[in-house]
């Protein structure tokens, strides 16, 4: 059985005012049932990561782990403005998504930076979260197999199974997780079918397999988004390929957000509810 992960992407969105209302009401609204093995995953713009950080140290708060929006492909240098992997590490960062279409659209990152980016992120002890997915012409012209093989080939295409299986970090969390988000589906409100999803991951997940070799490919996490919602999410989690979602627009809204998760949940076959109120408001927690 492989980790069920769900990862928030803000984006350009929130500040650190609402950032921290977003965090408040998720530590007010514990879930029950959560399997130990869940990961959460959010990553809020590179400057709130820290202080997010601060925030669930304080409220020893361990459902949720930070991760970033994206690093250098290089270690360190002078790069104004670009953020490294070792500056993400320390501010409390465990992941770090890769290759997100956005990135690869206006900041025309190439699948060579991308898998340099994947190195920087092993090397750093970040859990690499590698996007990658088709354009709506691409899959009118019949190009989707070859564009997901051409990504992940300059993604992961230069890793062995030992450095992923020697990959630093915390233990707990796969060593890798690829996203498949179809260009087309992201922000557009119109998702892609379950079958369709399906499709595309069982070719991510075979690629993984001989590159990787089935026990490894076994421990990796494969997440679909692109227009994921609470109404959506069970049809993709109830995939056999698919273990999770990476959620832009709704995980705006904690509420929205942990509505998908326990949806989500559902879809694999966990029962998760919210916590009562009484049984978790002691002491200085709303403080
Ligand atoms: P969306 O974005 O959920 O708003 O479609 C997904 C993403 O960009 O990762």
């Amino acid at each position: 059985m492989r980790t069920p992960v769900y990862v928030a992407n803000w984006k350009m969105f929130h500040s650190l005012e609402t950032a921290d209302a977003w965090l408040a009401w998720w530590h007010q609204h514990p879930l029950a049932g959560l399997p130990d093995s869940c990961t959460i995953v959010l990553c809020p713009p590179a400057p709130l990561i820290y202080p997010l950080y601060a925030e669930l140290q304080r409220w020893h708060e361990t459902t949720l782990r930070l991760g970033g929006q994206t690093l250098h492909p290089s270690f360190k240098g002078a790069f104004t403005g670009d953020i490294s992997g070792v500056a993400l590490w320390s501010v409390g960062a465990q992941a770090v998504i890769i290759g997100h279409s956005e990135r690869r659209r206006h900041h025309h990152e190439t699948d060579a930076q991308i898998g340099d980016m994947v190195q920087q992120a092993f090397l750093c002890g970040l859990m690499p979260i590698v996007c990658v997915g088709e354009t709506s012409e691409e899959r009118d012209a019949g190009e989707t197999v070859d564009v997901l093989t051409r990504q992940l080939a300059g993604a992961l295409g230069h890793l062995s199974a030992a450095t992923l299986a020697n990959r630093q970090g915390d233990p707990d969390l796969p060593p890798l997780v690829v996203a498949y988000e179809p260009v087309w589906a992201i922000g557009s409100g119109k998702p892609a079918t379950a079958p369709l999803a399906e499709e595309a991951l069982q070719i991510v997940m075979s690629w993984l397999v001989t590159q990787f070799g089935e026990t490894a490919a076994e421990r990796m996490a494969l997440l679909y988004g692109g227009s994921v919602t609470a109404s959506n999410v069970g049809t993709f989690t109830a995939l056999d390929a698919c273990d999770g979602v990476l959620v832009g627009g709704a995980s705006l809204e904690p509420a929205d957000f942990q509505s998908i998760v326990m949806a989500g949940l559902m879809g694999q076959g966990y029962g998760v509810s919210v916590q009562p109120l009484s049984l978790h408001l002691t002491g200085d927690s709303l403080t």
